[in-house]
C-alpha cells in the first residue's frame, strides 16, 4: 500500500496586490509537489522567482489565493489563525538571515523558550527543553542566557534551527537557511541539519538560490520559475539528466570539482532578468531567455509533463532534452 504523503500541495497560488493601479503579483502561480515523512525536497530558482513565497504560504504566514495544502490529511490553505495553532507545532520554518530573524532584545533562552511556552509548557519545562536544543544543535547550554549578537552568523543559524525545532515540528520550511553565511560555515550547517533529519525524522522543504546547495541534502529538487515549477524529479535524474533549458542554464553554473572537467564546462548564460510575476510573458514563461524557443512557445504555456517514464521526474517545455 503506498502511504500517503507528509504535505501535498496542490496549484498553489498566492497573489499580493500591485501598487497602486498596477496588476497583482502572482509571486507563485499553481505550484504543486508532495513532501513524504523524512524526506527533502529542495526548490531552486533565481532570486524573485517565488520560493519564499511558496515556503511562507505552506507553513501559513501567508494565506494562498487558491488551491490547497494538504497536511497529514487535512487541508490547512484556509485555516483561521486560531485553527491553525495546534499545527504550528508540526510546520517550522528556519530562516534566511539568522540574526536579522532572532528578537535582539531577548535572551537565547527566551527565543527558544517562547514556542513551548505558547504551547503550554511551564518556564522551568521550557528552560530546560532549551539547554537540551543548544546541545542538540551544537551550541554550550550555558550560553542560554547570552543575546543573539553575541553569536557569530554560523551559532545565530543553529539557534534559528533550536527555536524551529522546539515544539517537535515534523516538516520544516528552509527558506535559503545557509545563503548568508560564509561558505566554511555553510558545510556545518547542512551537516547539522542532515544529522537532525536522521536523529528526529524530518521532513525539509529545502530552499535555495542554486543547485549545488541542494544536492547533496535533497532526495527530490524541483525548480521554478516565474512563481511556478518547470521541473521536478529524483535528484540524480534532475541533475544527470536535466530536461528544461532553464534547469541545464542552472546546472551549468555550477563549478565541477574536478579540475579537467571544469576547465572543459559548457556554460550556458542566461541573458537578461527574469521578467515581472505582476506581466508574465504569454506562452512559456522562460520563452524571451530560451535558447531552444520556437513559436509554439510564444503562445502556448507548456503544462508539466513526464520525460522519462521509468523515474519520476517531469518538465513544463514544449522541447524538453531527453536522456
Ligand atoms: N510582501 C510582498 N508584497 C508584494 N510583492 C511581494 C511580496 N513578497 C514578495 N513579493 C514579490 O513576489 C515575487 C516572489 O518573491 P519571493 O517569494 O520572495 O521570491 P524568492 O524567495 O524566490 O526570491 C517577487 O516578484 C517579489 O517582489
Ligand atoms: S517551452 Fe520553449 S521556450 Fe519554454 S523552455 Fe521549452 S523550448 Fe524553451
Ligand atoms: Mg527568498
Amino acid at each position: 500500500m503506498k502511504t500517503e504523503p507528509l504535505l501535498s500541495v496542490r496549484n498553489l497560488t498566492t497573489t499580493f496586490p500591485g501598487r497602486r493601479r498596477a496588476a497583482p503579483i502572482r509571486a507563485v502561480d499553481g505550484v504543486g509537489f508532495d513532501i513524504a515523512a523524512g524526506e527533502t525536497l529542495g526548490l531552486v530558482g533565481e532570486s524573485g522567482c517565488g520560493k519564499s513565497t511558496t515556503g511562507r504560504t505552506i507553513v501559513r504566514l501567508l494565506e494562498p489565493s487558491a488551491g490547497s495544502v494538504v497536511y497529514d490529511g487535512r487541508d490547512i490553505a484556509h485555516l483561521s489563525q486560531r485553527e491553525l495553532k495546534p499545527l504550528r507545532k508540526d510546520l517550522q520554518m528556519v530562516f534566511q538571515d539568522p540574526h536579522s530573524s532572532l528578537n535582539p532584545r531577548q535572551t537565547v533562552a527566551r527565543i527558544i523558550s517562547d514556542p513551548l511556552l505558547v504551547h503550554g509548557s511551564s518556564a522551568s519545562e521550557a528552560r530546560a527543553r532549551a539547554a537540551e536544543l543548544m546541545d542538540l544543535v551544537g551550541l554550550i547550554p550555558e550560553h542560554l542566557d547570552r543575546y543573539p549578537h553575541e553569536f557569530s552568523g554560523g551559532q545565530a543559524q543553529r539557534i534559528g534551527i533550536a527555536r524551529a525545532l522546539a515544539t517537535g515540528p515534523r516538516l520544516v520550511v528552509a527558506d535559503e537557511p545557509v545563503s548568508a553565511l560564509d561558505v566554511s560555515v555553510q558545510a556545518q550547517i547542512v551537516n547539522l541539519m542532515e544529522r537532525l533529519q536522521r536523529e528526529l525524522g524530518l521532513a525539509y522543504l529545502f530552499i535555495a538560490h542554486d543547485l549545488s546547495v541542494v544536492k547533496r541534502v535533497c532526495d527530490r529538487v524541483a525548480v521554478m520559475y516565474l512563481g511556478r515549477i518547470v521541473e521536478i524529479g529524483d535528484r540524480t535524474s534532475v541533475y544527470e539528466a536535466p530536461a528544461h533549458p532553464y534547469t541545464q542554464a542552472l546546472l551549468s553554473a555550477v563549478p565541477l570539482p574536478d579540475p579537467a572537467a571544469e576547465r572543459t564546462r559548457e556554460r550556458i548564460t542566461l541573458h537578461g532578468d527574469p521578467p515581472s510575476p505582476a506581466s508574465p510573458p504569454p506562452g512559456c514563461p522562460f520563452h524571451p531567455r530560451c535558447p531552444k524557443a520556437q513559436s509554439i512557445c510564444h503562445t502556448d504555456p507548456p503544462p508539466l509533463r513526464t520525460t522519462t517514464p521509468d523515474t519520476p521526474h517531469q518538465a513544463a517545455c514544449h522541447f524538453p532534452e531527453t536522456p
